[in-house]
């Protein structure tokens, strides 16, 4: 399925050849409608699935970004929708067949860390994955990675550096700190969310680690992006809904938008 995946989009993209991949998460995804050179739809795309949350579209887009060639995934599948842990990651084994080495994955999180504010952007350090599913395991694709891949490092130091450099650079401020991932659709309960604290998570969120671990197996280097939409449970005494997380999103766009493509330009 792999390599029919990556014959009909080679055929689709020509001599395009994708070097940087980014996962655009819920109300950033933006960045796709203006950058856009070559789009193909997810339904038209053999192995891949269609993304059925509102704010994600789901399209693949290609485009030229500050002098590099970058695949986006505008929208992306999350385990919650029902797909198997294998579809969620799917797309990240595409892109290294397509000779992508460096990922961008970004995802809307709730801040577990109280000094955290909505719409405050969050660069990931490390993780905890709390989803009960490792996207590794199965037969080994020996082409891609290793049998037992070393998560020491999952999201390039260097890159943390720069991205906090960049920041800096721009005048945006930036949090730092470790993303858990657990399933939803559910958002957390206060107790989940403590226990989320003690076990040493700023944020939690429905998504990314997957992806992040497939592409550490693959030898990728990973840059993780949270947008704090909100306070976890508990945390704030407001309540959570989707279009809140939405609507914080969207205030943190440009800001967002601004700050990749800087990070594109210079890794
Ligand atoms: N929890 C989990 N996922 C989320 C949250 C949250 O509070 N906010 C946005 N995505």
């Amino acid at each position: 399925m792999l390599e029919k995946t990556v014959k009909l989009i080679n055929e689709k993209i020509g001599d395009f050849k994708p070097e940087l991949g980014i996962i655009l998460g819920s109300g950033l995804g933006e960045l796709a409608d203006e950058y856009c050179d070559i789009s193909i739809d997810y339904k038209d795309v053999p192995g891949f699935e269609v993304s059925t949350v509102s704010g994600h579209k789901g399209r693949l887009v290609f485009a030229e970004i500050n002098g590099k060639n970058v695949v986006m995934m505008q929208g992306r599948f999350h385990f919650y929708e029902g797909h198997s842990i294998q579809k969620v990651v799917y797309p990240v084994k595409v892109m290294r067949k397509l000779g992508v080495k460096n990922l961008i994955i970004t995802n809307a999180a709730g801040g577990v860390n109280p000094s955290f504010n909505p719409s405050d952007l969050m660069v990931i350090t490390d993780h905890i994955n709390f989803m009960g599913q490792n996207p590794l395991i199965g037969i080994n694709d020996d082409s891609i990675g290793t049998r037992f891949p070393d998560m020491s490092e999952v999201y390039t130091p260097e890159y943390v550096d720069l991205v906090k450099k960049i920041g800096n650079e721009l005048g945006i401020d930036l949090q730092e700190g470790v993303y858990m991932a657990l399933t939803g659709p559910s958002y957390e309960t206060p107790a989940e969310v403590r226990m989320a604290g003690i076990i040493g998570a700023d944020a939690v969120g429905m998504s990314t680690v997957p992806e992040a671990m497939v592409a550490a197996w693959a030898g990728m280097k990973v840059i993780g992006l949270s947008c704090i939409c909100n306070s976890a449970a508990g945390v704030s005494t407001v309540g959570l809904s989707h279009d809140d997380v939405i609507k914080a999103a969207n205030k943190a766009k440009d800001k967002f938008k601004k700050l990749v493509v800087e990070v594109i330009k210079r890794i």
